[in-house]
């Protein structure tokens, strides 16, 4: 065996992962990346359609971005976010400030997606209580929801395979709605004609908690991790309504679906909805440095201005808040998604990569859906198609595959028994070609 690959698995304990399943897949050693291509130790490359935990937006190595990091590693690396301040994070505020929904105005800096989740949370509750609404101290959740692995962000998830074991020491007073599932609705709709029928769990929840609510939290349009489930945009529209008539906070979790994901900037365009308050990471920086942010309104910002004596300050901060690196990065994505007409040549592509994953699959007997929002598209393995059932989870069909793909060049990583394509949005269609012959072959030859 490699040295570098004995020496991880000697020291290395990787994330989300059954180390005993690397003794039979050892992990790949990346030694570079260009573009979607990912070149390991031995000259193997690997197409990266799933940038990278979602996080790639623009591809590898992308020298605007790369270099916008060295010209700003030159002037200054990192400093204290508070009471200072630096032209990249002023700058990008402002960038930024021209592509949010409108209404989202003031910028708190944290380091990765769940912080900024656990910032929203917080926020909610004090804003709740500053302004006199002591009581509003739950919150509310859709099932099936991923917001992050730290407690509060597990608390307001609804993915047992991450939460069950520390249950013990999750948040009280969550409310879990029944999330809209297309693929089995419950009441015979179909996602593209429906009035979001199912939202009558929501109502259901407000009328019998919103008194003691103070925010929701939801992944708009998107539940990536469980699965890239999507749902339609009337269900945005319809809890925005209930959330201004019950004083209740909407919380836009845009982590894995801002910046393009779906085809248009934030997943609450298609609804053209203003979250309170939005979480973003991931592609913010385009996957170069770990940033998040969360984005809220002027009335919430104001609950929290006072005299230093009235204690409304939100006491919350992370060392690397703001960090200028993060920051230059972000700027240089702004630049390239300005530009480069990037979200137009992505719905392009989208449309492509769609058709040419229905053209392979979807007579195929195990393909139970093929579910497309931008350039994600996710194909539901299942055991009998007519019925809907799944696969016994013991089989690990998914998994079987990805094993497969990756040996052919391919990183499918699927969840579950969904194998999904969320590439950069600058992929070529040559490459879409290139990758979904990939992933027929894996699949082939699994099933
Ligand atoms: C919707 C959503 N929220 C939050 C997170 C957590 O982000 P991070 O992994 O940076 O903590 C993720 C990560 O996948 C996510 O998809």
């Amino acid at each position: 065996m490699n040295e570098l690959i004995e020496k991880d698995l000697k020291y290395v304990w990787h994330p989300c992962s059954q180390m005993k399943d690397y003794e039979t897949l050892p992990p790949v050693i990346i030694k570079r990346g260009k573009g979607i291509y990912l070149y390991d130790i031995f000259g193997k490359k690997y197409m990266d359609v799933i940038s990278s935990w979602w996080c790639n937006l623009l591809g590898h190595c992308n020298e605007n971005i790369s270099n916008a990091i060295k010209e700003q590693l030159d002037n200054l690396e990192h400093i204290i976010f508070a009471n200072f301040s630096h032209e990249p994070a002023i700058k990008l505020c402002e960038e930024l400030l021209k592509i949010l929904p409108k209404g989202l105005v003031k910028f708190n800096f944290s380091d990765n997606g769940s912080a900024s989740v656990e910032c929203a949370l917080k926020m909610s509750l004090q804003y709740q209580y500053q302004t006199g609404n002591t009581k509003k101290i739950k919150f509310m959740c859709l099932s099936e929801g991923y917001h992050g692995e730290t407690i509060g962000a597990l608390s307001v998830g609804g993915l047992d395979l991450y939460s069950k074991i520390y249950k013990p020491m999750l948040m009280n007073g969550i409310i879990r709605i029944d999330a809209p599932d297309c693929y089995r609705c419950p009441y015979g709709k179909s996602r593209d004609c429906c009035n979001a029928e199912c939202f009558c769990k929501a109502e259901q929840a407000f009328e019998d908690f919103a008194d003691e609510t103070c925010a929701i939290i939801v992944e708009p349009l998107l539940q990536g991790s469980a699965g890239m489930r999507i749902y339609p945009p009337v269900y945005l529209k319809k809890l925005r309504e209930i959330c201004d008539q019950s004083n209740v906070i909407l919380i836009a979790d845009e982590i894995a679906t801002g910046f393009g994901r779906t085809g248009q900037m934030f997943a609450c365009d298609h609804a053209k909805i203003s979250p309170d308050i939005m979480c973003l990471s991931k592609g913010l920086t385009g996957g170069y440095m770990p940033m998040s942010i969360t984005v809220t309104s002027q009335k919430i910002f104001d609950a929290f201005y006072d005299d230093y004596s009235k204690g409304k300050a939100f006491m919350h901060s992370h060392t690397y808040s703001g960090n200028p690196l993060g920051c230059s990065a972000a700027l240089a994505v702004q630049k390239i998604l300005r530009e480069q007409n990037i979200l137009e040549n992505a719905r392009k592509t989208a449309m492509y990569l769609h058709e040419r994953l229905n053209e392979v699959f979807e007579n195929y007997p195990n393909v139970g859906e093929i579910r497309h929002i931008g350039l994600i598209n996710a194909i539901e393995l299942v055991k009998d198609k007519k019925t809907k059932k799944p696969f016994d989870p013991k089989l690990r069909i998914g998994y079987q595959i990805y094993k497969k793909a990756l040996n052919l060049g391919l990183i499918l990583r699927p969840l579950g028994d969904v194998i999904y394509f969320n590439p950069p949005l600058n992929i070529t269609k040559s490459e879409v070609n290139e990758a979904v012959e990939l992933c027929r072959k894996s699949v082939d030859s699994v099933l």
